[in-house]
């Protein structure tokens, strides 16, 4: 069978495909605007997180920096703590770089021009052509991963789509299928036929509206089985240990550097520690190493279990009692004694807040408790 391109059927593609996705779009609080600031802060969270997951924190985000002016001149740690939970910090630290940059660079107005939108910190050519197509109508085709989906069944695309030359193909590809003067709506319905019908695992081929145009459909026993799948690698495993060190009423946290995983973030010291034998030594030691002060640890508390991409950790939660130094700043690290109503105020890891919420159990029956 021919594929859309050699047949002519292009036409009757994009046809099919926008008459869907009108009546079947989903509503979305940022599709009811086009100010290139709120699309922007959309498409960034809509990278590695969830549609419904979003939508609050989308909600949330805009009420407290509804312009790109309000999100530059904002505190990190705003920015953060409204960040708080998405995950892939790196996004918000880069987007309130990039909003920095444009009031100072471009007049406070997200740039149209590509080159310059694809110089501010955090975008890449997805976010990129999302912007530009959604916000100012500009021909770009998007590419994410639900549309290398779409594309490798439409066109029975075999090979393995991170190689350097198939991404090359799915770009082309996604370039010539672009109805010109429609690339917003165009490539948001591409997105969303990937997101809720051509999905992963069970693809809804009879509620699809290109079916009779889908290549894997008509020559595959189960199009599913595209785009070939990356063998997954198994992560690495490593524990960490954390310690709630009381001193009164307070409490100790510290602040991660900027730069690196989950850069500018609160949680409570320790550090990695894979041997369970050696794992309260070490936090005493890391203590009196990283911030000067001497501790005692009292007993376990909890153990967390979080997956990053690549990599997991156990993190170990440790009640301690401060005994005598003064915390200081180490390795540019800040560090506050605080309350446990102060908590609130500061971002922390999932891992962490796990532990927080840990807490109040294990103060009632003083089990280690496993959360899997
Ligand atoms: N995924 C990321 N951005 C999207 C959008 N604008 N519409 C549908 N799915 C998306």
């Amino acid at each position: 069978m021919k594929n859309i391109l050699e047949s002519g059927r292009v036409e009757a593609f994009r046809h099919a495909l926008l008459t869907w996705y009108e009546a079947h779009r989903r509503d979305m609080p940022w599709r009811q605007t086009r100010d290139p600031y709120a699309v922007w802060i959309s498409e960034v969270m809509l990278q590695q997180t969830r549609v419904d997951q979003v939508r609050p924190y989308y909600d949330r985000f805009m009420s407290r920096f509804p312009t790109v002016g309000d999100l530059g001149e904002a505190p990190l740690e705003e920015v953060l703590k409204a960040w708080e939970g998405m995950g892939y910090y790196a996004r918000a630290r880069n987007l309130h770089r990039a909003a920095r940059q444009v009031v100072a660079l471009h007049g406070g107005r997200i740039p149209d021009d590509p080159a310059q939108i694809s110089a501010l910190p955090g975008v890449g050519p997805y976010t990129a052509a999302a912007v530009l197509s959604i916000a100012y109508g500009r021909d770009c085709p998007v590419v994410d991963g639900n549309v290398v989906r779409v594309l490798s069944r439409l066109f029975h695309l075999t090979d393995d789509p991170a190689a350097a030359a198939a991404k090359k193909k799915t770009a082309g590809l996604a370039e010539r299928l672009l109805l010109k003067g429609r690339a917003g709506d165009f490539n948001q319905a591409m997105m969303e036929l990937g997101a809720t019908v051509c999905t992963p695992r069970q693809p809804d081929c009879g509620g699809c509206p290109v079916s009779s145009l889908c290549l894997a459909l008509q020559e595959l026993p189960d199009p599913s089985v595209l785009p070939r799948k990356q063998p997954r690698k198994q992560r690495p495993h490593h524990h960490v240990a954390a310690g709630i060190v009381r001193k009164g009423d307070e409490m100790l946290i510290v602040r991660r550097p900027l730069e690196g995983l989950l850069g500018g973030l609160w949680e409570f010291p320790g550090g990695i520690s894979e041997e369970e034998a050696a794992r309260e030594e070490f936090l005493r030691h890391e203590l009196k190493r990283k911030l000067g002060i001497d501790i005692r640890v009292d007993r376990a508390f909890a153990a967390v279990r979080h997956a990053f991409t690549h990599f997991e950790i156990t993190l170990h939660g440790y009640h301690c009692t401060y005994l005598r130094g003064e915390a200081r700043q180490g390795d540019g690290n800040d560090c506050r004694w605080i309350r446990s109503d102060e908590l609130e105020q500061y971002a922390f890891p999932r891992a962490h807040h796990r532990l927080i919420e840990a807490m109040a159990a294990a103060e009632e029956s003083p089990q280690t408790t496993l959360f899997p």
